[in-house]
């Protein structure tokens, strides 16, 4: 981003993307406004180090409350929003729906209206954006061949993925209607520290720690691309600064894994950075369980959009990253 101090809102700065990108921007001096509903999923303790820097503030409000939001919106009047508060669980969305909707949907409408009102009241310097951070799930499923592109079609699978399809939808429809600067991003899974245990990393290396049974969906075949949350926000904010208003970019590592190689990968280095007392290896409480309803196969996605435009590479290496990572939890899962 440039030189020049902005002022920015991002939503759902307690979670786990949110936290990290929070703590990247005001490193980078800007002024931060964190709004967060503190869901099961915020964790104001990821963002303990900078909760008292002068340049950041938290508001604990939902997004889907207009007076709140719109109230945030004018009193802050930023030049610039990151919108990552969803509810973001596959399994959550399958047994619970309506939260999805309330949050991903109705919420992401409430913020545009804000921003909108928020742009058109106050004359903005060029880089006025609203940054709408989406998931490459909204593309479906691939098989063993292909990668997404920006120009793939939108075909969502599950409540989760519908859910930030329709909010994808409504960036560009506020876009194109109302003339409001966005740019959506979709990227793909994102793993390092501070990710909430429901999640497949931490949940692995919590389970192999406690001795406990480690859950593989199905075979374990399905594949994922592994994006360091760090390179994510690299990413967020390159964007930010150098991409294009009203375009799209998919944002991955390039790092493919088939699930059960990766909770394998884990395991060993699991045995290497914490022994088993009794020998053995964590891999051996791998247990397979009934697959997902409607489990996607395999995502993967061509960044190069996002690199011709902006310059962004990822640059955390695979073993670097699930290293660091697994050292990281072995620390603060206790
Ligand atoms: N984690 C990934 O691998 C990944 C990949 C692609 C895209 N995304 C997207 O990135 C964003 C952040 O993902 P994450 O993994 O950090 O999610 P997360 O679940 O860790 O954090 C979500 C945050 O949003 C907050 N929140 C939820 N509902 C809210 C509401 N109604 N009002 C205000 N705050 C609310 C929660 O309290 C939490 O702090 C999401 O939009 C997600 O769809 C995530």
């Amino acid at each position: 981003m440039s030189n020049q101090a902005r002022s920015i809102i991002v939503t759902g700065g307690a979670g786990f993307i949110g936290s990290h990108l929070v703590r990247r921007l005001l490193a980078d001096g800007h002024r931060v406004l964190n709004i967060d509903k503190l869901t099961y999923a915020g964790n104001l303790r990821s963002l303990a180090d900078v909760s008292g820097h002068p340049s950041y503030s938290f508001l604990r409000a939902d997004i889907a409350d207009a007076p709140a939001i719109h109230g945030a919106f004018s009193s802050f009047r930023p030049d610039l929003i990151f919108h990552l508060a969803a509810e973001s669980h596959v399994d959550r969305s399958i047994t619970g729906p309506m939260a999805f909707i309330g949050t991903n949907v109705t919420g992401t409408a409430v913020l545009l209206q804000a921003a909108l009102e928020t742009w058109q009241r106050h004359p903005r310097p060029e880089g006025f954006r609203f940054i709408h951070v989406s998931t490459d799930e909204v593309f479906g499923a691939l098989g063993d061949e292909g990668v997404f592109t920006e120009n793939s079609p939108y075909q969502p699978r599950s409540p989760y993925s519908a859910s930030k399809a329709a909010s994808d939808h409504l960036v560009r429809a506020w876009g194109e209607t109302y003339g409001l600067p966005f740019i959506v991003t979709n990227s793909s899974n994102n793993y390092g520290p501070c990710q909430h245990p429901e999640k497949l990393i931490p949940l692995a290396v919590t389970r192999a720690l406690g001795g406990e049974p480690i859950p593989i969906y199905g075979n374990g075949t399905q594949v994922r691309d592994w994006l360091h949350v760090l390179d994510h926000c690299d990413a967020l904010v390159r964007v930010a600064a150098h991409g294009r208003n009203h375009d799209t970019y998919l944002i991955g590592g390039g790092n493919e894994r088939r699930n059960l190689d990766l909770v394998r990968e884990l395991c060993g280095i699991l045995d290497r950075l914490a022994p088993k007392p009794a020998g053995g290896s964590y891999a051996d409480q791998i247990t397979f369980v009934a697959d997902r309803p409607g489990h996607d196969f395999r995502y993967a996605l061509d960044a190069a959009k996002v690199s011709a435009h902006t310059g962004w590479e990822p640059e955390i290496t695979r073993s670097e990253g699930f290293f660091s990572t697994v050292e990281w939890y072995l620390a603060n899962l206790k």
